[in-house]
């Protein structure tokens, strides 16, 4: 994020494709890579995914779309946004704040995990096909207790050098070469998964739905993923907007975003699900499941050491790209709203973070047995928490803003550049964000809440 708290120089991005990067930099991430196969996995593949696509279309560009207007629309970040055209809803901006912290504090246990094993990488550790051994390898970094949390350290020291030291402009240059590289790498690594012997069985399970599995908790799981994986419900696709100008096509942005998160998802999906498969791996492993299973497909491939090795660096910067976006909502809200000092703010974020996510880190070893929400332990009821409460609360308020108090009306008119845009499917988008949208988040929330507990 260029210039992204300089009040008096509100930088704004250079080119469409640099705010599409950096937009995409923030949706591209653990959450696709890591997240969305292992969910998948959890809920049964197939009936999964049609979910989370169908959540896509109906809620997933809808928002983009909203969330992107409003913030070229007030040309300030989440809370300013909502103050500006209604004083009283300063708060929904404040949830996504709680929300980005909380996301953040486990992300950073999973970004430390990254770290891990991409230095295993370099010295050739991962090298093995043996399911066991890599299941026993992972089981023993996240149940021990100090190395996970030392990795978990070392990624928020990078995100504080990255947020404070203001280097992010290098980060958008970078993201104009990793984004593209990370793509091609899963197109191989999903490539080479397919063609194991068994991967068929892979394929069927993640792309022919079973539709008795389906549940209220697979409709919430894929709701919340649909949410992480954009960057929606918090606020931080209103800032990003917040500094594009007035001559951009944001219709066509909320479309690209979207597009390539989700392409980036399936094929994580179909580099890992296949091969979880032809490896006798299980694929409701949870958290585990990118960490045991693309190791062994690296040992079947040619050079695999070092595509092991680019891999995990790939995956970092992802994570990356996300996290500071994460970090850079809670900096700003402090910044902002308490006048502190941006070291300060960032220091003492950074700080606070680490400390809730050594719960999170623990709750794979030594507090394995501490059940906070049902049978979650305190990583699992962070996620929960954020990704399936927070997040779609948010979108569920953010529809009823833009569709009931900000107006659709005014709301079309930013989006389309004062009609100077063609935007044929408005009235769909306007139907969706007044009407669809809220109905379909309120009802799966409510229903799948009163599930969860
Ligand atoms: N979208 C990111 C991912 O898929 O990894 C995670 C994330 C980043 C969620 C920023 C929310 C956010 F505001």
């Amino acid at each position: 994020m260029t210039n992204l708290n300089k009040e008096q120089d509100r930088g704004q991005w250079g080119s469409k494709l640099g705010f599409i990067l950096a937009a995409a930099g923030s949706a591209v991430g653990l959450g696709n890579l890591w997240k969305f196969p292992y969910v998948a996995g959890k809920n049964g593949g197939g009936a999964f995914v049609l979910v989370y696509i169908i959540i896509l279309f109906l809620v997933g560009f809808t928002l983009m779309l909203a969330e992107i207007t409003l913030g070229r629309h007030t040309q300030v970040s989440a809370i300013g946004a909502y103050r500006k055209i209604r004083k009283k809803w300063a708060w929904v901006g404040a949830l996504g704040v709680l929300a980005g912290f909380l996301i953040l504090s486990f992300y950073s246990v999973v970004g430390g995990w990254v770290l891990s094993y991409l230095f295993k990488a370099l010295t050739g550790a991962l090298h093995v096909t043996d399911a066991e051994v890599l299941g026993n390898m992972f089981g023993g970094l996240i149940s021990s207790t100090g190395t996970p949390i030392i990795f978990h350290a070392i990624f928020m020291v990078l995100n504080l050098i990255i947020v404070f030291g203001g280097i992010s402009g290098g980060i958008e240059k970078a993201s104009k070469i990793m984004m593209p590289a990370l793509f091609v790498m899963i197109i191989l690594l999903a490539l080479r998964s397919v063609t194991l012997p068994g991967a068929s069985e892979g394929l069927k399970f993640l792309f022919v739905p079973d539709f008795s599995v389906i549940t209220p908790t697979v409709i919430l799981d894929a709701l919340g993923q649909v949410f992480f994986s954009l960057s929606l419900g918090m606020g931080c696709m209103i800032t990003y907007g917040s500094y594009l100008s007035k001559d951009t096509d944001i219709i066509q942005s909320a479309i690209a975003i979207p597009v390539l998160d989700t392409a980036v998802a399936l094929l994580a999906g179909i580099a890992t699900l296949p091969a979880v498969f032809a490896f006798g791996f299980e694929p409701a492993a949870g958290p585990g499941l990118m960490f045991v299973t693309l190791p062994a497909v690296f040992s079947q491939m040619p050079l695999g050491g070092l595509f092991a090795v680019i891999f995990f660096l790939l995956v970092l910067f992802a994570a990356l790209t996300s996290s500071i976006s994460l970090l850079e909502v809670c900096v700003a809200y402090v910044v902002d709203e308490w006048k502190w000092k941006r070291a300060k703010a960032t220091i003492t974020m950074t700080i606070i973070i680490f400390l809730v996510g050594i719960p999170a880190s623990l709750s794979f070893g030594v507090w394995e047995h501490i059940k906070i929400i049902g049978e979650r332990g305190f990583f699992d009821t962070y996620d929960f928490i954020a990704s399936n409460v927070l997040l779609p609360l948010g979108g569920l308020l953010l529809c009823i803003f833009v569709g009931w108090i900000w107006g659709t009306d005014r709301a079309v008119k930013e989006a389309t550049n004062d009609g100077q845009r063609e935007f044929s499917l408005a009235s769909v988008w306007v139907f969706l964000i007044k009407y669809l949208g809220p109905l379909a988040i309120g009802a799966v929330f409510i229903r799948s809440i009163m599930a969860a507990f």
